[in-house]
């Protein structure tokens, strides 16, 4: 058999490395953060100190939800945003930042108060007309408009909103979401959702959660799309193309929408039909599907080279095949409704929907999880899957690399042996229980899984998880 496929490009990543490395400011990222901590405690960091993305995110407040109203002229790239954000201080401010990366900003006001606005990189400085008192909840309106850029992860992936020949494939994961809205850049906050999309009426725009309206008049279609779960800027996508569009609500009474781009429609209808099937199986697993929406956006933007667990409808660049398809639904109960607090942890999210991909393929018939742990471990110790440990990928350049998709599934097997089917079963279902709609880190999850099967774990972690170089077999 061949081993399942990692989703990430990581394979294209290796060979783009170099080139790209130089165009990350790491440094000066730091740097930046460095320069502003002697400021006043009441000013908002800039950054959540992620030991990847320093200034992903910020300090001081926390997003409770995103109203946003966008525009997208798709013939000459234009976008016209608005953002108003409900917003709960978590300390004093006199000062806060948004992640926004591009784009011009033409007002910013705090509770209809004009606000003071400076950019420095990716941080909007925003000084409200008066300080802000710890959990006080207020409003930021922020305006403004230009042709978004994605931005290049340090994998050498576009990431964000990346224009197409008929609209935008949007897509976050990591940094992206700053490319067209204001906002927390980082999976620690998580929000939810209003999106108003305005764009020509001959093509769709597609973003999470319930359509909740359309209306065309004067050439132009708006949707409006509702999330009411919380979700992570990252997973917020407001794809727009010309695209076939199918609507069913599944025997759970899941709302389904689907998104095809016409050209991809053959291909991926054999695979868009198992739809409720995986959801069905997913849910019998890991436990009740976190949402009341579900659904596929299938774009035609081959050149992206990934697809996205956005929340509650991925978007693919292309047709995708089972495994994929799998992979990302089982994203939508690790990695979106349990989100990690650091994208060091970027395991818990890839790992599991990897092996969601080996148990999807040994209760149909295929392979056995067994089976194709062998093929890898089958490798030679100089294989890239053995580059580096799952737990500690060092770096963004590394987050969706081999290692963590298919060493982090093969973590979760060894658990699965040491203490058996049941228990396993058990600990795969707890975990999305326990944390839905939240947070969860590694150590909350070993810590479950010796909890569940009563057993010291802690070799397995450290081998399976932080040593470098295949691990021996115990
Ligand atoms: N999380 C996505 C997946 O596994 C991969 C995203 C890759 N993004 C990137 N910038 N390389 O399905
Ligand atoms: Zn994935």
């Amino acid at each position: 058999m061949t081993p399942p496929r990692q989703r990430g490009a990581g394979r294209r990543a290796t060979v783009r490395r170099h080139a790209v490395l130089a165009t990350i400011p790491v440094a000066a990222a730091v740097l930046l953060g460095a320069a502003e901590a002697p400021a006043a405690m009441s000013t908002g960091a800039s950054g959540l100190r992620d030991p990847y993305y320093p200034l992903s995110g910020n300090g001081g407040y926390h997003v409770e939800h995103y109203d946003l109203t966008l525009r997208y002229e798709t013939a000459t790239r234009r976008l016209d945003g608005t953002a108003v954000l409900t917003v709960h201080a978590t300390q004093p401010l006199s000062r806060f930042d948004l992640d926004l990366h591009g784009l011009e900003v033409t007002g910013v006001t705090v509770d209809r108060e004009r606000a003071n606005v400076g950019r420095t990189g990716q941080e909007l400085v925003i000084t409200p007309h008066q300080a802000l008192r710890k959990d006080q909840v207020f409003t930021v309106t922020v305006a403004y408009n230009g042709t978004p850029e994605p931005v290049t992860d340090p994998d050498g992936n576009p990431d964000g909103w990346v224009p197409t020949d008929d609209g935008a494939f949007v897509a976050g994961q990591p940094q992206g979401s700053m490319t067209w809205f204001p906002g927390n850049n980082h999976p620690r906050d998580k929000s939810s959702y209003d999106f108003t999309i305005t764009v020509p009426e001959d093509r769709t725009a597609v973003a999470n959660g319930v359509l909740v309206g359309q209306s065309t008049a004067n050439g132009r279609t708006t949707f409006r799309w509702r999330q009411s779960e919380p979700m992570a800027a990252y997973l917020a996508t407001a794809s727009i193309g010309k695209f076939q569009v199918e609507k069913y609500t599944t025997r759970d009474g899941i709302q389904i929408y689907n998104a095809v781009d016409p050209r991809q429609a053959k291909a991926s209808a054999p695979v868009l039909k198992n739809q409720s099937s995986v959801l069905e199986w997913g849910s019998k697993i890991f436990g009740p599907y976190p949402y009341r929406s579900a659904g596929s956006i299938v774009d035609h933007a081959p050149a992206i080279g990934y697809a996205l667990e956005s929340q509650g409808r991925p978007v693919y660049d292309s047709a995708p095949d089972l495994h994929t398809f799998v992979h990302e639904i089982a994203h939508q109960w690790f990695g979106d409704s349990v989100s990690i607090t650091s994208w060091k942890d970027i395991w818990l999210n890839e790992g599991f929907a990897s092996y969601a991909e080996w148990l999807y393929d040994e209760q149909h018939g295929g392979d056995s999880a067994q089976d194709t742990f062998d093929v890898l471990y089958a490798t030679d110790a100089d294989d890239e899957l053995w580059d580096f440990p799952p737990g500690d990928p060092g770096s963004g350049e590394n987050l969706f690399a081999t290692p963590v998709y298919d060493r982090g599934a093969m973590v979760l097997h060894e658990l699965r042996r040491a203490v058996g089917d049941t228990t396993f079963f058990r600990i795969l279902r707890e975990w999305p229980t326990q944390h839905r709609d939240g947070h969860g880190t590694t150590a909350e999850f070993v810590s479950l899984a010796e909890q569940e099967s009563g057993k010291d774990l802690g070799a397995l972690f450290q081998t399976w998880l932080y040593e470098d170089g295949k691990p021996k077999r115990a």
